[in-house]
């Protein structure tokens, strides 16, 4: 297996690409089986969770296209790709597919919304706690499914005359079931009201993109998402918004090594809460035409306190960077992640650097150090890898990440991205 090696104490100066967010190009790769026309989808990130869709897509009768390099495009700029679902042959999404990625299971809504049939594998547990699918179940169900579990699998059937639309009031903020019920929501009769849905920026990529796609949503944006159900819907053509972890993640490298870096395309609105916590540690930020400017200037960091939350609160997927951040801060600083019950696998990783945290239940103390000390560590998920990325790119002396496949889950060209601003970093085949 593949690590990453690095060697820390470089500062970070330059400019950095954002991507395409993963979170959004991949429900809306998933919105492609909602119609026979082709949906076009422009700055999709190179990643592994785009190629294990597709071929959950590809199972499903999907024809994907990857377009070349265009006149005058610069090089890196994400993939323009073609999906045409113009006949859904199997309306199965096995295990062995979707035990790898959890947000395979959303196919269940334009399945049972176009075919009015979906047969989809439980996704199972994975390393940052149980997550379970009842918020999804209870929506479909409100719009006439009929769902029975069987062997594992959720097999779902829209009533005649397809889905119905209903009013759903989620108890929890989802992301996976808002996605969902929207673009079910938006093939069924009649008009359906989404009430404490989710309004993460990547919602509302996938709402725009439905309605360029004919859909009918209000609210967009909002709390509350009105859908009124159309027939049929129509190809398009969208662009994927930028990663919004990806920038939050770099912004806390740059301000964790020192330096100047301006961060191409990040759109600084979709991580405002992160953004001002940033501040609040002593990082200067700039909004800049091309993007956003981060830069520390060998001035101390700041502890602070933060609570992770659902959009426009601080986000889960930048908790563990900002630990990594806190753990070289000159006091302490209290994190509570309230998404995710089991989302501190990267703690005692952090200690191996020698950083000082604590947990108890739902709060992390870390106590901050002057330095940090190169070590080998590894990580269980996508974003607890990152941290120790970040942590070693500040780290005294040699750091080792192993089981790097998750960093290639989500980040694009990390080594890469880091290297061409000074970090000294490679991957060494395994
Ligand atoms: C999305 O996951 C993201 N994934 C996650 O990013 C992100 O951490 C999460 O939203 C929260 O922002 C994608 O967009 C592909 P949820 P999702 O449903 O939709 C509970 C990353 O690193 N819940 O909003 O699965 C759930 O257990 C990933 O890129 C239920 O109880 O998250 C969790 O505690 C990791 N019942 C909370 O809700 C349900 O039916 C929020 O989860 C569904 C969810």
């Amino acid at each position: 297996m593949d690590r990453i090696r690095l060697i820390g104490g470089n500062e970070l100066n330059g400019e950095i690409p954002i991507s395409g967010a993963k979170n959004a190009a991949l429900p809306l790769m998933i919105a492609s089986l909602l119609t026979d026309e082709p949906l076009v989808l422009q700055n999709v990130p190179r990643l592994a969770d785009v190629k294990q869709l597709e071929r959950i897509l590809e199972n499903h009768g999907v024809d994907i296209a990857v377009h070349g390099r265009r006149r005058g495009e610069e090089e890196g700029v994400g993939q323009r790709m073609t999906f045409l679902a113009a006949d859904i042959v199997d309306t199965t999404a096995p295990y062995e597919l979707v035990s790898k990625m959890r947000a395979s299971f959303w196919v269940i809504g334009p399945l049972l919304a176009r075919c009015h049939e979906a047969r989809v594998s439980l996704p199972g547990g994975c390393a940052i706690g149980t997550r379970p699918v009842d918020l999804f179940l209870y929506g479909l169900k409100e719009l006439g499914a009929e769902i029975d579990i069987d062997d594992g699998y959720v097999v779902a059937k829209a009533p005649k005359g397809g889905l119905v639309g209903a009013h759903i009031r989620f108890p929890k903020v989802s992301v996976g079931a808002t996605h969902t019920l929207l673009m079910a929501a938006s093939l069924a009769r009649g008009t359906t009201v989404l009430e404490n849905a989710a309004q993460e920026p990547e919602i509302t990529n996938v709402a725009e993109c439905l309605v360029a796609m004919g859909a009918k949503i209000s609210g967009i944006g909002t709390r509350t998402l009105t859908i009124e159900g159309v027939e049929r819907l129509h190809g398009a053509t969208v662009d994927v918004i930028p990663d919004r972890i990806e920038t939050g993640t770099f912004a806390m490298a740059a301000a964790m090594t020192g330096g100047n870096v301006l961060l191409k395309g990040a759109r600084p609105e979709h991580l405002q809460s992160a953004l001002d916590i940033l501040a609040m540690t002593g990082v200067d930020l700039t909004v800049e035409p091309r993007g956003l400017r981060v830069h520390r200037n060998g001035n101390g960091i700041q502890s602070v306190d933060v609570e992770t939350d659902p959009f426009p609160g601080f986000p889960t997927d930048l908790q563990a960077q900002f630990m990594a951040l806190m753990t070289m801060s000159s006091g302490t600083s209290h994190i509570r992640e309230t998404i995710f019950e089991n989302r501190y696998m990267h703690v005692a990783e952090l200690v191996r650097f020698g950083a000082d945290i604590t947990v108890d239940g739902q709060m992390a103390t870390v106590r901050g150090k002057p330095q940090l000390k190169g070590a080998q560590v590894m990580a269980t998920d996508l974003r607890a890898s990152v941290s120790l990325v970040i942590a070693g790119l500040a780290a005294k002396g040699e750091t080792i990440v192993n089981r790097i496949y998750h960093l290639d889950r989500g980040f694009e060209r990390l080594e890469d991205k880091l290297s061409r601003c000074g970090a000294e970093i490679e991957r060494v085949a395994g």
